[in-house]
């Protein structure tokens, strides 16, 4: 297969790299090479002619989104339309990376696919609106992901994600507090690329899958691991996300299942095992971990 991936120097655009270039031609396009809320832009799609477009660009700076709705509407709803219509066009599979914000966090259990979203902030309504957009091309996969951490760190975040921060203010010996009433699904973005891979080459059928490794905690809980697993006693202190105050309405729980994906035998690896092989491939484990021990 001829596969383009659009973000290809992100987070998730990374490892989607490295894992499809394995067996198919694979073309990265960054935010040089595409502007995905201008149309005419979009074209080099055309020219590429792929079988697969994968799209993870996004404006997903949460709080940047509430102040410039419109900046995330273009982005990630214009975008996604922009990338779908060629996609129909050109016969391709479209793609496109979405987020457990879609819920407002009131069910406290896990989401699966089958639940109803309810958006509670610019940023997850303009997704919400991609997801729609991506289905004007019947040949579509959403894929929601969440909390991710990969090895080249969020453009959107500076290049860091939850995992370097954490690891980041250890090493500058700062007080470290960490909100432990907000659950999510932290996600390794090599797991979250291998299942996308194994989704299109299973011929999976079209729709929305949820692709987070299995478990979920708080950020508390999050940040208590990482220390954990590196054998630190930094001390992590558990506050209320009300010591955080924010305009912008977060879901409270977003952990998601991924249920389909289950259902087709496709099972991530707990998020403490993800975690484990993250800190292992960036470098700062001395020795193996295992979760048995
Ligand atoms: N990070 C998370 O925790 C998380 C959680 C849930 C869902 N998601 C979703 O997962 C996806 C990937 O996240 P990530 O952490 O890998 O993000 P990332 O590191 O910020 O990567 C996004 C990529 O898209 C590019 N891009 C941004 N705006 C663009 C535009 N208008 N046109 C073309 N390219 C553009 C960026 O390039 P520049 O940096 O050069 O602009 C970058 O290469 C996003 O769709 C996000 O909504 C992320």
């Amino acid at each position: 297969m001829k596969v383009v991936i659009i973000g290809a120097n992100g987070q998730l655009g990374y490892d989607l790299m490295r894992i499809f270039r394995v067996n198919h031609e694979t073309i990265g396009l960054t935010h040089q090479d595409i502007e995905v809320s201008d149309r005419d832009s979009c074209t080099i799609l055309r020219d590429i002619k792929p079988d697969v477009i994968i799209n993870t660009a996004a404006f997903h700076n949460v709080p940047a989104c509430e102040e410039n709705p419109e900046k995330a509407f273009l982005v990630n709803a214009i975008g996604a339309k922009n990338v779908a219509d060629i996609s129909l066009e050109i016969n391709a599979i479209t793609v496109y990376i979405s987020t457990d914000y879609v819920f407002d966090g009131t069910k406290k259990e896990p989401y699966t696919e089958s639940d109803p979203p309810n958006p509670l902030n610019a940023y997850a309504i303009s997704k919400l609106a991609g997801e729609y957009f991506t289905k004007y091309n019947p040949k579509h996969y959403i894929v929601r992901v969440a909390s991710l951490f990969g090895v080249v760190g969020s453009r959107a975040k500076g290049g860091t994600n939850f995992v370097e921060t954490m690891i980041a203010k250890a090493r500058r010996n700062e007080e470290i507090k960490v909100v432990n009433d907000v659950w999510m699904s932290p996600t390794y973005t090599y797991d979250a690329a291998r299942a996308i891979r194994k989704i299109i080459e299973k011929c999976l059928p079209y729709g929305i899958y949820h692709v987070v490794n299995s478990g979920y905690c708080t950020w508390y809980e999050f940040a208590k691991e990482i220390f954990n697993q590196l054998g630190l006693s930094q001390q992590v202190i558990p506050v209320s996300s009300e010591e955080f105050p924010s305009k912008v309405r977060r879901p409270k729980f977003s952990a998601l299942k991924s249920e389909k994906l289950e259902k087709y035998g496709i099972i991530l690896r707990h998020w403490k095992e993800a975690l484990n092989a993250y800190l292992a491939e960036k470098g700062y484990m001395k020795k193996e971990w295992r979760l048995s021990k």
